[in-house]
């Protein structure tokens, strides 16, 4: 029998998680009771419901994810929760704890990752709590976790506990009087089955085999994330896809250097593969797997923003969706509104809501929401509460073997069919924060100032005039909640939009990003660079970006 051990403990500064949970350094996270007492805050923030509980604990692999998974066992038992589901080898990507939260009814789930973020020990860990409905916690339970971090002045452990997650079972301890299960689980069956009752596997199968004609080339990438096993379980074990289908499936605890974000600058690996070889369809996941960048023949770039607006275009051709039918569509403030042409056109609700996953949950737990998107790679459904990578990929295989087309023809017949609107994002990484911070205000101050609205602004031969200068605030529809400064959004009396914001998920310094986009209806086959070559100017102009940054040229552009 194992006892509870009570460690005293001083608050850290700074525990206040971001856009997507705490991240910071590895080191950060190395320091004495840092990584306890975050934990600690997580069960507290759930101290009516956590005595008897079951949790889901994994992550992307990442260094740090054993050492932490042990940490959450340990505390997890000083607590009172009666069940850990923990994937094997503290394994699982982000969709996959969602689903196992579903599926298993758990109070909710600790995901160990620092997404798109590179690891290793100089670079990011995370740590993010989801709620029973699968999704990350909403803003009130993550205040609540940053408001007991700050007063926080002991945790609970049961150091005694000795339990190894490398083998799959279920191992039982005895804590005082009562008993603390740790079940161990394959990482990716529950994922993989939920997939092939989502899909029609048999149907994607005989697109990738050629079903009788020229067999249809994949190139999936798991950039040394998460998705490794259930790139390899779906693909390779169930697609009959080969070893030459997939590159770096096999996750490392430094992503094997990698910058784990599937975009053209860091994966322009893939981006080049597919360029040079013979492939239609490249595919890649960021280091938890929510994420997906998708690209086509000669590496033919599908934006993200476009990418949700084709799915929702193409929604009845996956069975989930036949059975379950199709509810509305959603993106985040920054993405471009090409979905919401496809809204307007089959009549769905179509919702906008501050960057983010997290704001999605309300809307799909009511049911009032089937797709959603990000423009920052994510793309997902109400199958879960997360962004799911892996599970956009299938979607498009669905779209292109009901339709028998080319990802670029898609793409140009959707345009031809609804416009198209031209997007591009520049991210500033790692700048320093206080000059950021001062051109956010100042901006926001100019914005509110009068004649900014009705004021011209012109480069390259254009001239935009200000319609809207906001600073985006939201109010859920479900539980009346409110989200302030999202985000400074200058739209222009032609529709085209400016929007910038600092990010949220950073671990040092200030990541500015700056969104751009413009609709055209009939003009569609452009450039977006050249598209929004006069706009990106604009906004250069109006925000003094680089002064304040001191950067002539952003750190990734997509
Ligand atoms: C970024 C993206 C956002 C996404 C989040 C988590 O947040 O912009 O869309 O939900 O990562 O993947 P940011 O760093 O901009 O706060
Ligand atoms: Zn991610």
């Amino acid at each position: 029998m194992a006892s509870v051990v009570t460690i005293s403990t001083k608050p850290f500064e700074g525990q206040k998680p971001g856009t997507s949970g705490l991240r910071k350094k590895v080191k950060v996270f190395l320091q004495e009771n840092y990584t306890e007492n975050f934990i600690q805050s997580i069960l507290d923030a759930n101290k009516d419901s956590i005595v008897g509980s079951t949790l889901v604990v994994g992550g992307d692999g990442r260094y740090l994810v054993k050492e932490v998974v042990d940490k959450i066992i340990k505390i997890a038992a000083g607590n009172g929760v009666a069940k850990l589901l923990v994937g094997q080898n503290g394994i699982l990507s982000t969709p996959a704890v969602s689903h196992l939260i579903r599926k298993y009814k758990t109070l909710g789930g600790i995901v160990l990752t620092a997404s798109h973020n590179p690891g290793g020990i100089n670079n990011d860990f995370g740590i993010k709590f989801n709620c029973s409905n699968g999704g990350p916690a909403p803003d009130h339970t993550t205040n609540e976790i940053y408001k007991l971090s700050t007063a926080i002045t002991q945790y609970k452990i049961v150091p005694d506990i000795q339990c190894s997650v490398e083998k799959i079972g279920v191992q039982k301890f005895k804590v005082g009087d009562k008993d603390f299960v740790v079940e161990v689980i394959d990482s990716v069956k529950d994922y993989v089955d939920y997939m092939k009752e989502i899909f029609d596997f048999p149907k994607i199968k005989s697109l990738l085999q050629g079903a009788g004609k020229k067999p249809f080339n994949v190139l999936i990438d798991s950039m040394n994330g998460v998705t490794g096993p259930y790139v390899k379980a779906i693909f390779i074990d169930e697609l009959g896809a080969t070893e030459q289908n997939v590159r770096r499936i096999v996750p490392l605890e430094d992503f094997g250097g990698a910058h784990p974000d599937p975009n053209l600058t860091y994966a322009a690996d893939l981006v080049n593969a597919v360029k040079n070889g013979d492939y239609d369809f490249g595919a890649a996941f960021d280091g938890d797997g929510d994420r997906n960048m998708i690209i086509g023949r000669d590496a033919f770039f599908v934006t993200p923003s476009d990418s949700l607006a084709v799915l929702a275009n193409h929604l009845q051709h996956i069975p989930y969706f036949q059975r379950s039918g199709v509810k509305g569509f959603a993106r985040s403030m920054p993405t471009a509104a090409a979905v919401d042409r496809v809204a307007a056109a089959s009549g769905r609700e179509m919702f906008q809501v501050p960057t983010g996953w997290k704001y999605f949950g309300n809307l799909m737990d009511a049911g009032r929401l089937s797709l959603c998107g990000e423009e920052s790679f994510g793309t997902g459904s109400d199958h879960v509460r997360e962004k799911d990578g892996l599970w956009a990929a299938l979607a498009w295989l669905s779209v292109l073997s009901a339709t028998q087309l080319s990802v670029q023809e898609i793409l140009s017949k959707h345009w031809t069919q609804f416009g198209r609107n031209y997007f591009t994002r520049y991210d500033y990484e790692e700048c320093p924060s206080d000059p950021c911070n001062e051109m956010m205000t100042e901006l926001e101050k100019k914005m509110s100032g009068s004649g900014f609205v009705g004021s011209s602004h012109s480069s390259g031969g254009k001239t935009y005039v200000v319609a809207v200068a906001d600073n985006f605030s939201y109010m859920d529809p479900v539980d009346q909640s409110v989200a302030m400064k999202q985000g400074l959004r200058i739209v222009f009396e032609d529709g085209s939009r400016i929007v910038l914001r600092l990010s949220g998920t950073g671990s040092s310094g200030a990541t500015v990003r700056l969104y751009i986009d413009s609709y055209e209806a009939s003009d569609v086959l452009g450039s977006a660079q050249e598209k929004l070559a006069p706009l990106i100017d604009v906004a250069l102009q109006i925000s003094q970006l680089q002064k304040y940054t001191g950067r002539d040229q952003p750190t990734v552009i997509t």
